[in-house]
């Protein structure tokens, strides 16, 4: 009885913490980089930021211990294995190492920077975890099918 909680607790929170990521990849920071000005640009990403930053939080740690409860049922296995390497990246991602990386982006004077630049990597940086969330998705599908 217990197993089929965990489990659609575990994807539910990885259709609204990847779907969140996927939302601000393809749509999100495209129209931050049709913005006119700088502050426009930098304003939409931390709105953005802020709202989603808290609820990725709670959606990785409602992953991690649902994973934790599935793992106890089913065992280990390679599937798994990758999920919680990546489950690791986000959670240092946004446990810390975030903060640090804006920091570094966007802690000089602001005629310093070059917001067209930042944003095209910030993108660029999305498309890679997004892409790796995927082989997650489907190490995960995998696991429990094959
Ligand atoms: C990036 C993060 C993660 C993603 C995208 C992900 C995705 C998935 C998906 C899609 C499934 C398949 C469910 C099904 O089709 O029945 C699954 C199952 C599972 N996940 Fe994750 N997961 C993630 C993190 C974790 C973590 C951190 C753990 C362990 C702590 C974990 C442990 C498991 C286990 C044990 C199963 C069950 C496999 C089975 O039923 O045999 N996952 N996950």
């Amino acid at each position: 009885m217990l197993y089929p909680i965990a489990l659609t607790i575990h994807i539910i929170s990885i259709i609204i913490w990847i779907g969140g990521v996927a939302f601000v990849t393809m749509v999100t920071f495209p129209m931050i980089q049709r913005g006119t000005s700088s502050l426009e640009q930098v304003m939409m990403f931390q709105g953005t930021e802020h709202r989603f930053g808290k609820i990725a939080k709670t959606m990785v740690i409602l992953a991690g211990l649902s994973g934790l409860y599935l793992i106890n049922v089913k065992g280990m296995s390679l599937g798994v294995w990758i999920m919680m390497v990546l489950w690791a990246v986000y959670a240092s991602l946004l446990f810390g190492l975030e903060k640090k990386i804006f920091k570094s982006l966007f802690g000089k004077p602001s005629d310093q920077i070059d917001t067209k630049k930042i944003f095209a990597i910030l993108q660029g940086f999305h498309w890679i975890v997004l892409t790796l969330s995927f082989l997650a998705v489907a190490a995960g599908i995998w696991v429990a099918h094959y």
